[in-house]
């Protein structure tokens, strides 16, 4: 195994109680440093040392990263070793390349952990949803900022104390701005996209906003007309009709309907749907980070290669055909759904007339619009509105910036309308 930090030590814990499986290395940087668990086997500082180890047959990567992790899993594979990985940022950014060099030496590699924590969502997709073709793959990807939205709204926790006892549990991200600046699930979305549509999406290429501009008067904002604030990530077929055709993948915070399942999926939790032309939709929900869910994906893959060793060729089985080329993605202006505005303008005769009109000019209707007078600061416009196309709404906002009474867009965040994103 290379990395013993949070998850590896996870590892650890529970590959004490396997019988048929054993750790032989270790790799860590640090060879001092205090783990917390009894170690099964020697820490070597040398991952060469495990990768050119003939009689080891499966390694677990549980570092992280881009680099060196790449070059030791491309050497791991060249030497014929299985592979079992957590990391979806190594994924997401050169999956294609390694799943091809995974095919041509023969061996497999497992990723169950890398997206979602401890739901089986790869191997369900995989192998349980075979017979499907599936349209969409849609939900709450990232366990640290559905825990700080949680707690925010829950408990009355700053963004910052929230972020910080996320480190603190494990659930974070070396940098945790891959967290809440939505990289984490852009590069979970990759993969899925690979598993669901055949092929990798550049994450680069992936529509993507965080949470950090989300307030505490947003989420409760949003409470008040009935929704709760998510992170959700999608990829769909941009043409239902069109499998191979261009995706639409993207994450952002949406407001999600209280009566939605994903609304109800609370603190490091992780909730997933996907959509499949047999099945219809099923929802997923449970741990999406931690220590121990994550290592509970790890052993379980590891369990599975282990037990499949014996067999002559059985790498390709375990397989998913994923195509060597990137996916096309749609364009994110051609998203269509509703959104919220929270809106700090002047309070001056005309305003709202004004802001209609704009609206108007590029197509969007208002549903609902409530305005409150803000002491010695104007007052503070929230709208909602019906289904409008991303790139419309990016005109009339732009529009609204031109105008002497718009103080500020406090936000404006989509709002999660399930019949919008094509049914199965
Ligand atoms: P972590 O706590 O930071 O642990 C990283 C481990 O890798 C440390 O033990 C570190 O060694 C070791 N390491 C780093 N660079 C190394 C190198 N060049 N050579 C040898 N060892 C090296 O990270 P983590 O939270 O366990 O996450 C590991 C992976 O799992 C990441 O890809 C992450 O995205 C993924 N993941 C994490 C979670 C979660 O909830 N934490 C969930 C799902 C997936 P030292 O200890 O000596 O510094
Ligand atoms: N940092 C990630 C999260 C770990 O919070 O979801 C699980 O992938």
């Amino acid at each position: 195994m290379i990395g013993l930090g949070t998850v590896g030590v996870g590892v650890v814990r529970l590959l004490e109680q396997e019988r048929h499986l054993a750790l032989k290395k270790i790799a860590v940087r640090d060879l001092k440093k205090e783990r917390g668990v009894a170690l099964p086997c020697e820490l070597t500082a040398s991952v060469p040392e495990i990768i050119e180890d003939p009689e080891i047959e499966i390694v677990i990567e549980v570092m992280g990263g881009e680099q060196p992790a790449l070059d030791f899993i491309r050497r791991a594979i060249e030497r014929r070793k299985h592979v079992v990985t957590a990391n979806k940022e190594l994924l997401a950014k050169h999956g294609p390349e390694l799943f091809a060099l995974a095919r041509d030496n023969g061996v497999a590699i497992f990723f169950e952990a890398s997206v979602a924590g401890g739901i089986p969502l790869i191997s369900t997709i995989h192998k349980g949803l075979e017979a499907n073709r599936i349209s969409a793959v849609i939900g709450i990807l990232n366990g640290t900022t559905n825990f700080i939205l949680s707690r925010m709204e829950e408990e009355g926790e700053s963004y910052q104390s929230a972020l910080a006892r996320a480190q603190k549990l494990g659930f974070a991200e070396a940098d945790p701005t891959n967290d809440v600046d939505g990289h984490d699930v852009a590069y979970k979305l990759s993969i899925l996209s690979a598993l669901a549509h055949g092929r990798f999406v550049r994450p680069e290429s992936i529509y993507r906003q965080g949470i950090r501009k989300v307030s505490a008067a947003d989420i409760a904002q949003a409470r008040e007309f009935g929704y709760r604030v998510k992170l959700v990530g999608m990829t769909c077929l941009a043409d239902p009709d069109s499998a191979g055709g261009a995706l639409s993948v993207r994450v952002h915070p949406m407001l999600v309907p209280l009566s939605h399942p994903l609304a109800a999926v609370s603190g490091s939790n992780n909730g997933i749907l996907v959509r499949g032309h047999a099945v219809g939709e099923i929802t997923m929900v449970g741990p999406g980070a931690g220590q121990m869910p994550t290592a509970s994906a790890v052993v379980g893959d590891a369990i599975n290669l282990a037990s499949a060793l014996a067999l002559p060729d059985f790498a390709s089985y375990f397989q998913p055909e994923i195509d060597p080329t990137w996916a096309a993605t749609a364009e994110p202006g051609d998203f269509r759904c509703p959104f919220y505005l929270n809106l700090s303008v002047s309070d001056v005769p005309g305003v709202i007339g004004q802001i209609g009109t704009i609206f108007g000019n590029h197509d969007i209707s208002i549903q609902s619009i409530i305005q409150r007078g803000v002491q010695d600061r104007g007052a503070s416009v929230i709208i909602l509105t019906q289904a409008v196309l991303d790139s419309n709404m990016a005109s009339a906002l732009a529009e609204l910036q031109q105008r002497d009474f718009l103080l500020e867009i406090v936000n404006a965040m989509r709002i999660f309308q399930p019949e919008a994103i094509h049914a199965p």
